[in-house]
């Protein structure tokens, strides 16, 4: 991976009252693109930065910071990768012009007495599994997207309840910048890339292939999980659900295989049947 494709690293902003100041005066220049991330970047996270300068955003920045407040899991958040210098040669290599990189008291001043919630769908699925996690995710990713002012944000389909409920926050709270879902990117195998692909031995993570297999294969969410069982995965769970801002339906699922909890979802046609081959 080379930093030459673009010259030059980009920028690391650590303050929030200087990122918000960076990024209104790029809004000068042309649509500004925002691709929130926790960082330990892999292809998943730089198709969405691709996808925002495919856009004709004239400047796309990233944040990284892992976000304390989403882990319910604290073994979780100690073992999350941090590889800054990484992920800047890898943000360079698309384009990227600045990352914001906070500090925890720069973005929690309040040390979290205000926090978004939102009471239907994110007690579901996910959120049903790991409690708080979407308070966590929908205050930081409010809190960016305020500090940032951008024209458009990408996030990823990888985590689709994430995706609807950011988006629905963002409808619900008159927020101006557009949320713009981005297809999901996998391995040869079929497994959704994710950073916490790394902690699996490569023998789990060919086997892991399974999971979306099993998603496709499925004639029915039932059936899809049958297949899980079968193939040596904890289901969390697996679940065909509407997407009515959307008009779409996916068959969305947790599963945990050595220990490593994974996600994936795919698009299923108004009769049921996967999208996916
Ligand atoms: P993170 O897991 O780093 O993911 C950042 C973005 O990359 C999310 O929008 C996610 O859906 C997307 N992404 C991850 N893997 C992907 C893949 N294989 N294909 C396509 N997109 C993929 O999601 C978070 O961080 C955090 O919850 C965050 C929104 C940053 C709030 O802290």
């Amino acid at each position: 991976m080379s930093d030459t494709v673009s010259g030059h690293l980009p920028r690391v902003i650590h303050d929030p009252a200087e990122w918000r100041a960076f990024c209104r005066s790029l809004r000068a220049y042309g649509g500004l693109g925002f691709v929130p991330t926790m960082g330990a970047l892999h292809a998943g996270h730089l198709s969405l930065c691709r996808q925002a300068i495919v856009a004709g955003n004239a400047n796309v920045v990233v944040s990284i910071f892992v976000n304390p407040t989403q882990f319910n899991d604290q073994a979780d958040l100690a073992a999350y990768p941090r590889v800054l210098e990484a992920d800047l040669h890898k943000l360079a290599s698309v384009g990227v012009t600045a990352v914001f990189a906070p500090a925890y008291d720069g973005i929690y001043p309040d040390s979290y007495r205000f926090r978004m919630s939102e009471v239907e769908l994110s007690r579901l699925y996910c959120g049903a599994h790991r409690p708080g996690h979407f308070d966590g995710v929908l205050t930081v990713v409010l809190k960016l997207l305020q500090l940032t002012g951008a024209d458009a944000a990408y996030f990823g389909e990888k985590d689709y309840q994430q995706y609807m409920l950011v988006r629905d926050m963002a409808a619900a709270f008159f927020v101006p910048t557009a949320i713009v879902p981005c297809p999901i990117v996998r391995e040869a195998n079929g497994l959704a890339m994710s950073s916490r692909n790394e902690r699996l031995s490569l023998t789990d993570r060919v086997a892991a292939g399974a999971f979306h297999r099993a998603l496709v294969d499925g004639t029915s969410a039932d059936q899809a999980r049958q297949r899980l069982l079968a193939a040596g995965f904890e289901v969390d769970y697996v679940a065909d659900i509407a997407d009515a801002a959307r008009g779409i339906r996916r068959r969305i699922a947790a599963i945990r295989f050595s220990g490593i909890r994974l996600i994936d979802n795919i698009g299923l046609t108004a009769t049921g049947e996967a999208t996916d081959v």
